[in-house]
């Protein structure tokens, strides 16, 4: 199959094709990786850092502005304690080296999700990432961290609920649109891909509502094994997609 190129990318974003600028990835199957090779899970992990560099780099590259990742679900506090505490030792690690190089570069970093739960530093980390590159815009990594989508928009919906309260908001405006800015996504487009690793075959309460639209693409590759090469297969397989949004194609009648 052709990989798709920066050439392409701005072809997809200049041709009839609905510009690509959002990619979201469930990274999944770090897992299995490390057990096909006799490491425990953490090391697995590691190696998914490592992907995710990978793909900031190459999404940069290839001209994706913006890059959404599944790091940790609402649903994963039912791991093993040592297998939580990795992941946030991950995401901290991940800060504290890379924040400089990335602030550098023009990355405008948000973590979303549920930011109680998470320990005091993990928070407070997470919230300096957030304040030090808030100028940026060149290029937005949005990391979900504690997320879960059904959550989200339950958090949407008492916010709603209490701005109604406080008169600051009328039921009779509350549209697809208001309910969009109550999200941690609010100021990020839609997703234009969505790509989950390791052959599964599932949303697993990954941006329930912004991936309306989304192109889903599902590949083989276990994450920690991603890289350019699959990143460039998924935007060929989304190249090769005809976006609706529920009209008809043209020449149908
Ligand atoms: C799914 O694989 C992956 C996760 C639950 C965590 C994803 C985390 C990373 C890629 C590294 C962390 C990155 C940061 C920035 C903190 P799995 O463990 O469910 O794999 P399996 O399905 O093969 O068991």
């Amino acid at each position: 199959m052709a990989a798709a190129s920066a050439s392409d990318v701005t072809n997809v974003v200049s041709g009839q094709q609905p510009g690509l600028s959002h990619v979201a990835i469930i990274m999944d199957g770090n897992g299995r990786w490390a057990k096909a090779r006799g490491l425990p899970r953490a090391a697995g992990h590691e190696r998914g850092v490592e992907a995710l560099r990978r793909t900031v780099e190459a999404a940069g590259e290839i001209g994706i502005r913006y890059l959404t990742v599944f790091s940790f679900s609402t649903e994963n506090w039912r791991r093993p304690a040592a297998e939580v505490n990795a992941l946030f030792g991950l995401l901290k690690a991940y800060v504290q080296r890379d924040l400089a190089r990335l602030t550098r570069e023009g990355v405008r970093i948000r973590i979303i999700g549920q930011r109680e739960g998470l320990p005091a530093d993990v928070a407070a980390l997470v919230d300096k990432a957030e304040r030090t590159t808030a100028d940026n815009s060149k290029f937005f990594l949005t990391i979900a961290f504690n997320y879960g989508g059904r959550e989200e928009i339950a958090r949407a919906a008492r916010r709603m609920a209490l701005a109604v309260e406080a008169g600051e908001l009328k039921p009779d405006e509350i549209d697809e649109t208001r309910l969009g800015h109550f999200l941690d996504t609010d100021m990020l487009p839609d997703p234009d891909l969505l790509i989950r690793t390791s052959g599964e075959y599932r949303l697993s309460n990954f941006l329930l509502w912004q991936c309306a639209y989304a192109e889903l693409v599902f590949m083989d590759v276990l994450w920690p094994d991603f890289d350019r090469a699959s990143l460039e297969e998924a935007l060929a397989k989304y190249q090769e997609r005809e976006r609706r949004f529920g009209a008809v194609s043209p020449g149908a009648y």
